[in-house]
């Protein structure tokens, strides 16, 4: 039987919750497609840092992660108890350390999904996010100076390389090529005058081998503007790091709900384990109610099937998020419904044993 070791990192908060809704769903799955996911907890978060001395993992997690075939994440962050820049360095280090340069985050509005933009409907919204992940903002390069003093300094640099630009880009005409031929790419070239100068750049470089590729450049803050307005728009947008973490979070509002909206950290060469997790956060706004969506955690593990070559369970499981959503009888309160967390993965779990993959 195929088999794969599956490293579960719930987390802090709602990170917990949908974690255990999505487990629900992979168990329905692979009892259906026969293959079997190898599960192991690891406790590590804002609760295990209270026993471990302030460390919210060992300090050897990566080594800990690296056998597995995918590490599967809830959401991490307990500000009450932890301070946010220490409880999410595991995961910044494992898209750093296990080259996830690629961060997929796609926006489709489903079928009985309320979109906040009016005049839109399904169809007008299926977008993907393609996020350089693994330098740009994040590379926690610099450092602070007369802390605390009226002359405190900080600086944050960011780091972009042509290689991680042109490989990220790359990746983006590649999956366009795979879906409407499109590709946008943010700059802001007009203030960033070594960074963003260098994506265009590259752009430049890179788009006249892909000619069946339409492609642009939009200033991010404009882009942002173009996502709500004209979201038919756009197929497959690029984006650095950072913008790419600020686009991902408004396409999930425009699709209806954060609570749908699913990540895969991926490297693609397969050298280390690649990492799927919701967009969302461990909203400790809502944590312990139990009226976190889990639907964005259940397609993080969709995507995470499709990326272990389980297409067909991959595809199960988004459809059955897809039929509970057009049914609209079982949903969360971001939804509009009364459902909890636990109802909603009852009834997607009880969707994957008969809903179609294609
Ligand atoms: P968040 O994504 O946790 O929440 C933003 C808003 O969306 C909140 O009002 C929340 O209640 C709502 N929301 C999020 N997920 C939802 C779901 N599944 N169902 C229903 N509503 C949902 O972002 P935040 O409030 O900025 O951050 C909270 C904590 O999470 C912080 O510690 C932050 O650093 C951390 N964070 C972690 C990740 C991650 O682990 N990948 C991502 C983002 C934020
Ligand atoms: C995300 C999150 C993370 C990011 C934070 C929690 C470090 O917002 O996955 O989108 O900024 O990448
Ligand atoms: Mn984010």
């Amino acid at each position: 039987m195929r088999e794969y070791r599956i490293a579960v990192y719930a987390g802090d908060g709602i990170g917990i919750e949908v974690t255990t809704e999505a487990l629900k769903a992979l168990r329905a799955v692979e009892a259906r497609c026969g293959f079997r996911l190898k599960t192991t907890e690891l406790p590590w978060g804002s609760a295990w840092s209270t026993a471990h001395g302030g460390h919210v993992a060992p300090a050897d997690f990566l080594d800990i992660l690296r056998p597995f075939d995918a590490v599967f994440l809830g959401a991490l962050g307990m500000p009450s108890v932890v301070p946010d820049h220490i409880c999410l360095v595991p995961l910044i280090r494992m898209r750093q350390a296990f080259d996830q340069y690629v961060c997929l985050r796609p926006a489709t509005l489903l079928e009985g999904a309320t979109t906040p933009l009016a005049g839109k409907g399904p169809g007008d919204i299926d977008l993907m996010v393609v996020r350089e992940n693994s330098e740009g903002e994040y590379t926690a390069t610099g450092g602070h100076f007369r802390v605390n003093t009226p002359d405190e300094v900080s600086v944050q640099t960011a780091i972009h390389t042509r290689k991680g630009v042109e490989r990220i880009l790359r990746y983006g005409f590649d999956l366009a090529r795979q879906r409407r031929h499109r590709l946008t790419m943010a700059t802001k070239s007009n203030a960033l005058n070594y960074s963003m100068v260098m994506w265009d750049r590259v752009l430049a470089a890179v788009a006249p081998d892909y000619p069946d590729v339409v492609s642009e450049k939009v200033h991010v803050d404009a882009l942002a503007m173009h996502f709500v307005r004209t979201p038919e728009r756009f197929d497959v947008v690029v984006a650095s790091n950072l913008f790419g973490d600020i686009l991902s979070d408004l396409a999930g509002a425009l699709v209806g709900s954060l609570g749908l909206a699913a990540s895969a950290n991926i490297n693609p060469e397969r050298i280390y384990p690649s990492l799927f997790e919701p967009v969302h956060g461990s909203a400790p706004d809502i944590a312990g109610k139990g009226i976190a969506n889990p639907m964005a955690a259940v397609r993080s593990a969709g995507l995470m099937l499709n990326f272990l070559g389980e297409g067909e369970a991959g595809a199960i499981l988004e459809n059955a998020v897809a039929d509970v959503v057009r049914e609209g009888r079982v949903l969360t309160p971001d939804l509009g419904g009364r459902a909890s967390t636990g109802d909603v993965g009852d009834a997607v779990a009880a969707r994957v044993a008969v809903t179609q993959p294609s």
